[in-house]
């Protein structure tokens, strides 16, 4: 990130003017969230419906041994009633979810509220028929369809707690998830159209529950309407069945602190961890962020490019836009099919006001020339948003200019799947923006920056350091499913006391944060989460692979590549052949974004004399900066790295 240069970007006068924040509004309602966060909390709690209003606003301790997180506890509500129910009065025949497919020759569909409900409604009927009750996990393994969106919430409506698995992961690693959280139910589709070809999600299916209880019930959306296999009893054609379902199934009454979902996500060590977050806290939280950072108003029309199977997709196309009775839109495709200008011409056709999507989309699209973005209208666009990883300042510059023609507020959020919303963003109408900068904190959250060796705050402004949140807000994860003690270790054990993001930062003198990437074993390929550890493990499950390492590298589009150095097998020959079926094992047991995009043969790895392997070493290597490497004269055998050097795959 070179561009720390203090080129500061304001929004319009008439956009601040209109803006539910401004920058005076900013330094007041923050300064109030962070003195008397139970004040504070206790009155945007009102965002949302209750059904038993809560007392307790806020109950929460990091304290490392006794870590507990427990926002709105007594009260009582229900998550799809207010982000379906309560908007019946008022915008039963507003269009809650536009559905645009991935090919634009076939029709997009407009569900009003009404029509969400009777969707709702029908599939948790479905699911309670299926024995699925208050608190029983569903797995969802589904396209970007209408289904996914009424999934959800029927879940939410029943008490169920849903988990996405995303459509492009693997049968081993669906079948670990459903292992993993015990779920009753997967709900999946025959296919997913994505970029013009089809993946089959029922083949996917049918091939892990090899590995699951028989007694997992699976449920079909007949969407392509293409030929699979089916087995009488266990398999269920859910359209047919919500057809024939009673469109009506009151809202289950939930406590605040009952789960609403778990999402598997990738962490520095061991196998994925099933973040939790509960109803209501979550809720008020997703619905006050849409709202204020995207200065969404009524009559808008959203677009967050994600998918529902990432958390973005939850917050940002699901929970927090219908939560404040938005118009939300969900696509179905790719940004490239059927050629680069897709996302801008779903942006005409649907008069899209707010456009969030990731860095790594921004980059390949700018690669591919500004004529496919000016062909199309792009006058109803007011604001952008970017997520996932830091953005460069010249696809900043690329998006703010060439996309939003100089006039629209560029949100760079920084948060995480354990943070359920934003973290650090620039409020549209309050706070100037730097490009790369994730700027200010949110309502509620305290950011600080210790030093990593001695844990010591920095008091300075201008500082740098790791990222650490030092209390609680209502969207905060609570646990790992099933693991507390593990969700203890992960986030609060490093610098006791505070949340560990993982993540390292700048603070400059304006107190702007500028997030630097992942101090962990996790790395960020196109906005994904990816463990190293994870890889290296399905690479060492490979009968000729004695020993694998992996890492990021600097990658031009995707933001980090995988790099993995690979030792063989004694005797086994290192061939091009190998390599390809490495990378399509890799494919098998995690799914395509797990997939290396370089392998070295690696005859030995740098190894500390403990046996410990020296990753610093390895990602100097991978990043092709071998001239530093640092001090090595702690390793077994110094000679292996001259060798790793010589034959590195990353000479750009
Ligand atoms: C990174 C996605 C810089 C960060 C919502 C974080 C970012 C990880 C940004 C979480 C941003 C996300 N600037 N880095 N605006 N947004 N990240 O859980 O490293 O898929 O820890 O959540 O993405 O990824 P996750």
């Amino acid at each position: 990130m070179s561009d720390h240069g203090q080129a500061v970007y304001t929004a319009s006068k008439d956009f601040i003017a209109a803006a539910h924040v401004d920058a005076a509004a900013y330094d007041r309602m923050y300064a109030a969230s962070v003195a008397d966060p139970e004040a504070f909390w206790a009155e945007q709690g009102k965002r949302i419906d209750w059904i038993t209003p809560y007392t307790l606003v806020k109950n929460t301790d990091f304290t490392l041994g006794q870590v507990s997180i427990k926002w709105f506890e007594d009260g009582v509500l229900n998550v799809a009633a207010n982000c379906v129910d309560r908007h019946l009065a008022t915008r039963a025949n507003q269009t809650a979810i536009i559905w645009e497919p991935d090919h634009p020759a076939t029709p997009a569909r407009h569900i009003t509220y009404a029509q969400l409900h009777d969707g709702v409604c029908r599939m948790a009927n479905v699911l309670k028929a299926q024995g699925v009750k208050k608190g029983d996990r569903v797995v969802m393994y589904l396209p970007m369809i209408p289904e996914a969106a009424f999934a959800m919430l029927a879940c939410a409506r029943i008490g169920a707690i849903h988990s996405i698995v995303f459509a492009g992961f693997s049968p081993d690693a669906l079948a670990n998830r459903i292992n993993d959280s015990a779920a009753k139910v997967v709900i999946t589709a025959d296919f997913a159209p994505r970029g013009g070809k089809k993946t089959g999600l029922k083949a996917n299916t049918d091939a892990a529950l090899l590995h699951c209880s028989d007694r997992v019930k699976c449920l079909v959306v007949k969407h392509t309407g293409d030929q699979t296999t089916w087995i009488d009893g266990r398999d269920i054609d859910l359209k047919a069945e919500m057809a024939a379902a009673s469109a009506d199934c009151p809202a289950e009454p939930m406590g605040a602190e009952d789960p609403l979902f778990i999402l598997y996500t990738s962490g520095s060590t061991g196998k994925p961890k099933g973040v939790v977050h509960t109803s209501g806290g979550y809720l008020v939280y997703a619905a006050m962020t849409h709202q204020i950072t995207f200065d969404y108003q009524e009559g808008d029309v959203f677009w967050c490019t994600a998918d529902v199977g990432w958390v973005t997709g939850h917050s940002y196309i699901i929970y927090g836009p219908l939560a404040n009775g938005a118009t939300t839109v969900m696509f179905e495709g790719v940004p490239t099919f059927p050629d680069a200008s897709r996302f801008w011409q779903v942006c005409d056709k649907h008069k899209v006001t707010q456009f969030y999507t990731a860095p790594t989309a921004i980059r390949s699209l700018m690669g591919m020339g500004k004529e496919w973005v000016e062909k199309c209208d792009l006058s109803s666009l007011r604001l952008l948003g970017s997520v996932g990883e830091p953005i460069n300042p010249e696809a900043w510059h690329w998006y703010n200019e060439t996309v939003g023609k100089g006039r629209c507020p560029i949100v760079d959020t920084f948060w995480q799947t354990e943070t359920g919303g934003h973290l650090i963003t620039p409020l549209p109408g309050a706070i100037p923006q730097k490009p790369g900068s994730a700027t200010k904190p949110f309502f509620g959250v305290k950011p600080i920056v210790l030093d990593p060796a001695t844990a010591q705050i920095q008091q300075a402004t201008e500082t740098d350091g790791v990222l650490c949140i030092a209390d609680s807000w209502p969207g905060q994860m609570r646990t790992l499913w099933g693991d507390h003690a593990r969700f203890e270790e992960a986030y609060f054990s490093q610098y006791p006391g505070y949340y560990f993001t993982g993540d390292g930062c700048r603070r400059d003198a304006d107190g702007y944060y500028w997030i630097t990437g992942r101090v962990d074993d996790v790395i960020n390929v196109s906005g994904h989460r990816m463990g190293t550890a994870e890889v290296e493990s399905a690479l060492v499950a490979h009968a000729q692979v004695a020993e694998a390492a992996v890492v990021g590298y600097p990658h031009d589009i995707k933001g980090q590549g995988i790099y993995a150095y690979v030792t063989l097998m004694n005797g086994v020959e290192p061939t091009d052949a190998l390599r390809k079926e490495l990378e399509g094992w890799v494919r098998t047991e995690i799914g395509p974004i797990a997939k290396p995009d370089l392998i070295q043969w690696a005859p030995g790895l740098p190894k500390t004399r403990s046996g410990k392997i020296m990753r610093r070493i390895l990602r100097k290597i991978a990043e092709n900066d071998f001239g530093a490497l640092g001090d090595t004269s702690t390793l077994a055998d110094p000679s292996v790295v001259d060798d790793l050097i010589a034959n590195r795959m990353n000479r750009g």
